[in-house]
C-alpha cells in the first residue's frame, strides 16, 4: 500500500505536472523516467523535470519554454473526467465553509457523481474523519473512485480508508450505513433532495448541518419548504456564489469579459434537538403542485412590488407617445408665412 502523494517538494516519478506552453496552452503529464512529451513543435523529456523544484521553467527541443507546476486541486477537478456535472471549486469552497466541515468530522455526501466534491471533503475531514458517500449509479461511482485515486496519486485499491461509497439510493442506504444521530454534516447534490429529509434528520446529530446544492429556483423553493415542513430543522439559509475574475494589467484594470454566471444555489439548515420546536412565526407550508391560486401568490403585488397608480401609468403612456416620431405636416408647396 502506498500513501497519498504530498503535493510538495522536487518533482518525482509518478507526479502529475501541468505544463504551460507557448500561448498559455495547458497540458498535464504524469512523470515517468525515459518518457517524452511530444507536441507538433518539439519534444520535452520527462527526465528534464525529475528532481527540479515545482514551478520550474524548462525548454523543449525546439527552444519553447514550458512552465511546470503541480496542478492544484482546483486545476485537477476542472480537468478531470466527468460522468455527471461537477461542483465547481468556487462552490466547493463555500460548501466547506457554510457546512462547517472540520477535521475528524463524519460527513455524508449524496450523490457522488464524478467525485469533485468528495475530493474537497476528503481533504477537509483529514485522517481522523469519515466520508460516507452514496451514489445510485455504479458507473458514476467508478469515475469518482478513479478521480480520487488520480488526484491523490494512489492505486484504486489504495483509496483513502476514510472514504466509502455505497451504491444505491441514499434513502435506502443511509439508515443501513450510519447509526441514528451519528453524522455531523450532510451534503446533498441531486435532483430531489426533499425526498431524503427523513433519513437525513435521522442520521444527523443535533446541531448537525444539512447543505443542499440545487441548480434551479424551483428546486430551491421546494427543498426549503420541505425542510420547514419537517419542523426538525432551523430556518433554511440560501445563497449563491458569484465569482467575477478581474483583468489587472497596468492601468487596464477591469472585470473579465467572461465569467461562470450560474452554477447552483446553496441552502443550509441545522437539525434541532429532539422535541425542540423552532421559536418564531409559523410559516405557510408549501405545496409542490402549482394551481391558479399559487400563481396568484407570485403576482408583483404579492411579492412586494408596488402597483403603479393609474395616474403614474397615464404619465408613462404620455412619455412613451412623446417619443414616437410625428408624421410630417401636409404641405401645399408654399413656404410658411
Ligand atoms: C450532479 S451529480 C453529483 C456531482 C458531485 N457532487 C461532484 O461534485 O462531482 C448528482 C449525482 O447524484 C446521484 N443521485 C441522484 N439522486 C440520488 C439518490 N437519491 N441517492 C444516491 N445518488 C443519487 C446521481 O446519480 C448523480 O450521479
Amino acid at each position: 500500500m502506498t500513501g497519498p502523494r504530498t503535493p510538495r517538494g522536487p518533482f518525482v516519478a509518478g507526479d502529475r505536472v501541468q505544463l504551460t506552453g507557448p500561448k498559455g496552452r495547458l497540458n498535464t503529464i504524469t512523470l515517468s523516467p525515459g518518457k517524452e512529451f511530444h507536441t507538433h513543435r518539439g519534444i520535452l523529456a520527462h527526465d528534464t523535470l525529475l528532481g527540479l523544484p515545482d514551478g520550474s521553467v524548462v525548454q523543449a527541443s525546439n527552444g519553447d519554454d514550458y512552465l511546470a507546476l503541480r496542478p492544484l486541486l482546483s486545476d485537477f477537478v476542472m480537468s478531470m473526467p466527468r460522468g455527471a456535472a461537477i461542483i465547481y471549486p468556487k462552490d466547493a469552497a463555500q460548501i466547506l465553509g457554510l457546512a462547517d466541515i472540520f477535521p475528524g468530522a463524519t460527513v455524508v455526501e449524496a450523490g457522488v457523481g464524478s467525485g469533485a466534491l468528495s475530493l474537497w471533503l476528503l481533504r477537509a475531514i483529514g485522517a481522523e474523519g469519515r466520508l460516507l458517500s452514496f451514489e445510485r449509479r455504479e458507473e458514476f461511482a467508478e469515475v469518482a473512485r478513479s478521480n480520487v485515486a488520480a488526484a491523490t496519486g494512489v492505486a484504486l485499491d489504495d483509496l483513502p480508508p476514510t472514504w466509502s461509497i455505497d451504491i444505491g439510493d441514499v434513502v435506502d442506504e443511509l439508515p443501513r450505513a450510519a447509526a441514528p444521530a451519528s453524522v455531523d454534516r450532510v451534503i446533498l447534490d441531486m435532483l430531489a433532495p426533499w425526498e431524503c429529509l427523513d433519513v437525513v434528520a435521522e442520521a444527523l446529530m443535533p446541531g448537525g448541518v444539512l447543505l443542499c446544492y440545487v441548480a434551479t429556483v424551483t428546486q430551491l423553493s421546494r427543498v426549503a419548504e420541505a425542510i420547514r415542513l419537517t419542523g426538525r430543522f432551523t430556518e433554511p439559509q440560501s445563497s449563491e456564489t458569484i465569482v467575477r475574475g478581474w483583468h489587472v494589467e497596468g492601468l487596464a484594470v477591469r472585470p473579465d469579459h467572461r465569467m461562470v454566471a450560474h452554477t447552483a444555489f446553496l441552502m443550509t439548515a441545522r437539525l434541532l434537538a429532539p422535541g425542540s420546536v423552532l421559536p418564531g412565526p409559523v410559516r405557510r407550508a408549501s405545496k409542490t403542485e402549482y394551481g391558479d391560486e399559487d400563481v396568484e401568490l407570485w403576482t408583483p403585488g404579492a411579492v412586494g412590488d408596488r402597483e403603479k397608480s393609474d395616474k403614474r401609468v397615464r404619465k408613462v403612456v404620455r412619455e412613451a407617445r412623446g417619443l414616437v416620431a410625428r408624421p410630417a405636416e401636409p404641405s401645399d408647396g408654399r413656404n410658411p408665412a
